[in-house]
C-alpha cells in the first residue's frame, strides 16, 4: 500500500467480522444501469463508445451487486444512465436497495416516466428524485435535448414527484446556448418544488468534449452566471439550495473531482466495469475490473486502475509540492488526459499548470467563434444538427 494511505485504514465490522479496508470506505455509487436514453444531449458525459443493451448486466447481476454494495459499507446508490427508467427491472433494483438499507436516488431525464412507474418506485422505497432540465422553455430545452415535447414531460414528472412527497433536485446543465435563461431556470425550479438546484456548467469529457465549441461560454457569461447564482442564493435562502459548478477551463484551482480518485465514490458501467468516475473509460491504457469477474470488495481494495491515481504518490510537479494536494487531489484525471494526453499530468484547470493559460485562451476563442450546431449523442454514433454552423 502506498505510504500516504497508511493513515487512511478504516476498520469495518460486517456480521461480527472485522476487516481492514486499505483505501477506506466508499460512500456512494453511481449505478449507470444503461446507456440507452431517449434524449440526445450534446453534453452527455457518457463515453463516445456506448454499451449496447445486449452487454448490460442482468437483473440477477445487479441484485447481487446491490447486496455487495451494502456489505462493503456503501451508503447511497444513485441510479443513472443513460436513462435508468429504460430498464424494466428498475423497481426491483430500488426495492432490493431499500431492503439492504441503501439511500436511493433516481437521476432521470424524466421523459420516459409515467405516474404509475414513479408511484411504484416510491412504494419500493425510492428516497429522492433528480430531474435534468435543458432550458426554461420548450423551444430551447427540446432543441438541446434533441427530444420534442421533452420539456413539458419533465414539468409533469416534477409535479408527480412532489405529489408523491418525494424530495426533488433539479439539475440544470449550463452552457453558452442556454446561460441566457438561467434566471428563468431558477424561478422554474422553485415552481417545480425543488429543494435543491444544481447549476452545473458543462465539464468537457465524453460527448461534451466533442461539442465543446458549441457549448463553451464566454468569460463574461460565466461572470454573469456567478452573479445570478449569488443573488438567487441570497433571495432563496431557506426555500431552495443552489449548488454551483463553474466551467473548469475558467477556474483558477482544479475541482476535487469525485472527492478524489478512488477515495469515496465509484461508478459501475452498464456492463459492470468499476470506474472511479463516469468519464474514466475515456482514459486509454487503464484496464477496469468488472463485477462480472470479481467481487466489489476485491475491486475496491485491489483494482490496479483504481490504485493508479489514489492518494498523492503518483503526482508530478507542481502538484507534488503543492499545499493544496490533499484538498483537490490534483483535480480531474479525465480532464488531464483529454487536454494533455496523459492522465498523470497536472489538470490544466489549475493555474499552476504550464498549460493553464493556453486552455483559458482556447475556451475564450471557441466561445467567440460561436459555433452553434450540436452533434447529438445517440447509440448510432452521433447525429449532427441541421442548419447553419
Ligand atoms: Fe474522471 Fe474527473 S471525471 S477524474
Amino acid at each position: 500500500m502506498p505510504e500516504d494511505h497508511a493513515a487512511d485504514i478504516q476498520l469495518v465490522t460486517r456480521a461480527g467480522e472485522e476487516q481492514a479496508r486499505p483505501y477506506g470506505l466508499p460512500l456512494a455509487v453511481l449505478a449507470e444501469i444503461t446507456h440507452r436514453c431517449p434524449l440526445q444531449c450534446p453534453y452527455c458525459s457518457n463515453p463516445l463508445a456506448m454499451e449496447p443493451a445486449a452487454n448490460e448486466l442482468s437483473t440477477a447481476d445487479w441484485l447481487r451487486v446491490i447486496d455487495e454494495l451494502a456489505d462493503l459499507g456503501v451508503l447511497q446508490i444513485h441510479f443513472s444512465g443513460g436513462e435508468p427508467t429504460a430498464r424494466r427491472d428498475l423497481v426491483q433494483m430500488v426495492s432490493r436497495a431499500t431492503e439492504v438499507g441503501l439511500y436511493t436516488n433516481l437521476i432521470t431525464s424524466a421523459v420516459g416516466l409515467t405516474r404509475d412507474k414513479l408511484s411504484a418506485l416510491a412504494d419500493a422505497g425510492l428516497c429522492h428524485v433528480q430531474i435534468s432540465v435543458q432550458g426554461a422553455e420548450p423551444a430551447l430545452a427540446d432543441r438541446v435535448g434533441g427530444y420534442k415535447g421533452g420539456h413539458a414531460r419533465k414539468l409533469e414528472a416534477a409535479r408527480w414527484t412532489r405529489e408523491l412527497d418525494l424530495p426533488l433536485t433539479v439539475n440544470a446543465v449550463m452552457h453558452r446556448q442556454n446561460l441566457l435563461q438561467l434566471p428563468q431556470i431558477i424561478d422554474m425550479a422553485v415552481e417545480m418544488g425543488a429543494s435543491r438546484l444544481e447549476v452545473a456548467n458543462v465539464q468537457y469529457y465524453g460527448w461534451a468534449l466533442k461539442n465543446r465549441r458549441a457549448l463553451m461560454p464566454s468569460p463574461a457569461q460565466v461572470e454573469a452566471c456567478t452573479a445570478t447564482v449569488e443573488a438567487a442564493r441570497a433571495r432563496l435562502h431557506g426555500v431552495m439550495e443552489i449548488d454551483y459548478v463553474i466551467p473548469d477551463y475558467y477556474a483558477e484551482r482544479p475541482k476535487q473531482c469525485m472527492g478524489g480518485w478512488g477515495r469515496q465514490f465509484f461508478n459501475i458501467s452498464p456492463s459492470g466495469k468499476v470506474l472511479p468516475c463516469h468519464a474514466a473509460e475515456t482514459i486509454t491504457g487503464l484496464d477496469f475490473d468488472s463485477v462480472r469477474d470479481r467481487t466489489l470488495a476485491w475491486i475496491w481494495d485491489n483494482s490496479p486502475a483504481l490504485n493508479a491515481y489514489r492518494g498523492t504518490a503518483w503526482m508530478p510537479e507542481p502538484c507534488r509540492s503543492c499545499e493544496w494536494k490533499e484538498a483537490d487531489f490534483g483535480g480531474c484525471r479525465c480532464q488531464a488526459f483529454a487536454l494533455t494526453g496523459s492522465a498523470g499530468n497536472t489538470d490544466p484547470a489549475c493555474a499552476r499548470s504550464p498549460l493553464h493559460a493556453r486552455v483559458f485562451a482556447l475556451a475564450e476563442s471557441e466561445a467567440e467563434a460561436d459555433h452553434t450546431r450540436f452533434i447529438y449523442r445517440n447509440l448510432s454514433g452521433g447525429t449532427e444538427e441541421a442548419g447553419p454552423a
